[in-house]
């Protein structure tokens, strides 16, 4: 199986990228940060604090989680529910990246993504795909862009889906959460030794998109 593993920090252009390289190559797209949101506003409904770690541990035993793929779409279901719609939410960010350093909630979501990975062509999207969860796949990038770059796309894309945040807001957001999940203990977002590094701050879709396709 082909396994494309492309880690960075948030709104560093991750999954439009990679759902771009899965589409020409005719690979699976497979967000992982979305299974870490998909627990998150599972936590949240069920009255668990993300931080709160003996919660999330007890939670997590009674969880399970199935990724489906409807009209080319990654849907989470967890405990049955469709919970897709709900994960894009602002707060829900901060949520799955507390909720993502609890070793209890990698060590179940990480089987599932190599469990995923050992059956099916597939580009992940994530923080530690080449550190952690596939260190011996021979395709792994490291996409980043500077902070305001970052926090301006994710304005933008907010915006899209109907949500207006202020800039200095989000660009706090994401400072906040680049060092929350660089600083956690249990494979924290970190470069692989062997990963391309890519900055796109300058560089198009397109350039980003070519550029990686060149090195597979
Ligand atoms: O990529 P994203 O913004 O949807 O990810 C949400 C959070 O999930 C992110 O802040 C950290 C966590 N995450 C992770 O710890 N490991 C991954 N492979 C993907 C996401």
């Amino acid at each position: 199986m082909i396994n494309i593993a492309i880690d960075g920090p948030a709104g560093a252009g991750k999954s439009t990228i990679a759902k771009l390289i899965a589409s020409e190559k005719g690979y699976i797209y497979l967000d992982t940060g979305a299974m870490y949101r998909a627990l998150a506003v599972y936590a949240l409904k069920n009255g668990v604090d993300p931080l709160d770690e003996k919660a999330v541990d007890k939670l997590v035993v009674g969880v399970d989680m199935d990724i489906k793929y409807i009209d080319g779409i990654q849907h989470i279901i967890v405990c049955g529910e469709d919970v897709t719609s709900q994960i894009r939410e602002n707060h829900v960010s901060k949520a799955a990246s507390d909720i993502s350093a609890h070793p209890s909630v990698r060590i179940k979501l990480v089987e599932l993504q190599r469990e995923f990975a050992k059956t099916h062509d597939v580009v992940l999207d994530g923080r530690d795909i080449g550190t952690f969860v596939l260190p011996d796949t021979p395709y792994k990038f490291y996409l980043t862009a500077s902070a305001e770059v970052r926090a301006e796309r994710r304005v933008k894309d907010l915006a899209e889906r109907g949500q207006t945040v202020d800039f200095k807001t989000v660009l706090e957001e994401i400072k906040q959460r680049d060092y929350n999940d660089s600083h956690r203990q249990f494979a924290p977002l970190r470069q692989a030794d062997d990963a391309v590094f890519i900055d796109s701050s300058e560089m198009s879709i397109d350039e980003v998109k070519d550029f990686i396709l060149s090195k597979i």
